[in-house]
């Protein structure tokens, strides 16, 4: 039988990860079965033992399941567990095991659009702005710690989130040098570059920020996407900034996902070509 993956969520319609791993089944010349799965807002645990038992042998896990899944995973990867988030799972002998491939995903795509030299460290020396300490900065702050930031500034609205998902990155941080520290609010003229990964843009409106917090001189990366400039990535560029969207990073978590399950690395360039251009005829058709 062919084997089967799905990504679970809820809502699930509008995922593109069906798409992007077709279309690396057809790049790598695996075959495989990749669905869409809609669970219950209480049902994971029950939904994913259904798929295993009819032959699922990994999944995605998005929103709102990533905390769950983390906590029915016999086996955890460090970057799961710093992020208290798992988005890819899969069943060996060992058991449910879960990684979190979103951070490695981020990290990827920075290096792709800011052209690192070094790409396993790609933000080495730069200062770092993180808006949001929701369970989408869990997933990235641990990379981005060792892709060598120099600082991180972390603000969320509740600050004490922030605190807590600071805190929990702290040894982290020291062994990599990284200056990381919760702001109450973000510092103007301060940052190399600013990552989104508050949900704002999803309501559509950017972020209130002060002045010169996005500068001309300073990179932004939104961790949402669309077929049109997001909020975040809009009022980044009227600031003078040059701004991507994360379509790039989802193409390159699956890519990871991909990975660990069938043991081959996807060429994602052509991916992320394809599915940028299925988005914008989306949006026009
Ligand atoms: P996700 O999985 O997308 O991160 P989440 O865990 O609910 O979702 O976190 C949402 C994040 O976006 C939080 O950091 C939230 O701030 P609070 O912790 O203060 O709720 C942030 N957020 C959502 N809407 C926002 C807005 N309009 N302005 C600023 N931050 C916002």
């Amino acid at each position: 039988m062919t084997p089967l993956y799905a990504v679970f969520g809820n809502p699930i319609a509008h995922s593109r990860s069906p798409r992007i791993h077709a279309l690396f089944a057809a790049q790598t010349g695996v075959a495989l079965r990749y669905e869409a799965r809609l669970a219950p807002r209480d049902g994971l645990e029950q939904a994913l033992a259904a798929f295993h038992a009819e032959g699922g042998c990994g999944a995605n896990i998005t929103v709102p399941f990533k905390f769950d899944a983390w906590r029915l995973c016999t086996r955890r990867s460090a970057a799961a567990q710093l992020a208290q988030a798992v988005n890819t799972i899969g069943w060996d002998e060992g058991g449910l095991w879960g990684d979190n491939t979103d951070g490695i995903g981020l990290v990827r795509d920075l290096a792709r659009v800011l052209a690192a030299e070094d790409v396993h460290r790609p933000l080495h020396g730069q200062r770092l702005l993180l808006l949001g300490a929701g369970g989408a900065a869990s997933g990235v702050l641990g990379p981005l710690i060792t892709a060598g930031a120099r600082a991180i500034a972390l603000w969320n609205r509740s600050i004490d989130k922030a605190q807590a998902l600071a805190a929990r990155h702290s040894a982290l941080a020291a062994q990599h040098g990284t200056d990381l520290q919760v702001v109450q609010s973000p510092p103007p003229h301060w940052a190399d570059g600013v990552v989104n990964a508050t949900a704002a843009s999803l309501g559509g409106s950017g972020l209130d920020l002060d002045d010169g917090v996005l500068h001309p001189g300073c990179w932004a990366y939104d961790l949402m996407y669309a077929a049109t400039d997001t909020a975040f990535v809009a009022q980044a560029r009227a600031a003078g900034a040059r701004a991507w969207d994360g379509l790039g990073m989802l193409v390159e978590q699956a890519a990871q996902s991909y990975t660990l399950w069938h043991g081959e690395a996807p060429d994602t360039a052509p991916v992320l070509a394809t599915l940028r251009a299925e988005l914008a005829a989306s949006h026009h058709a």
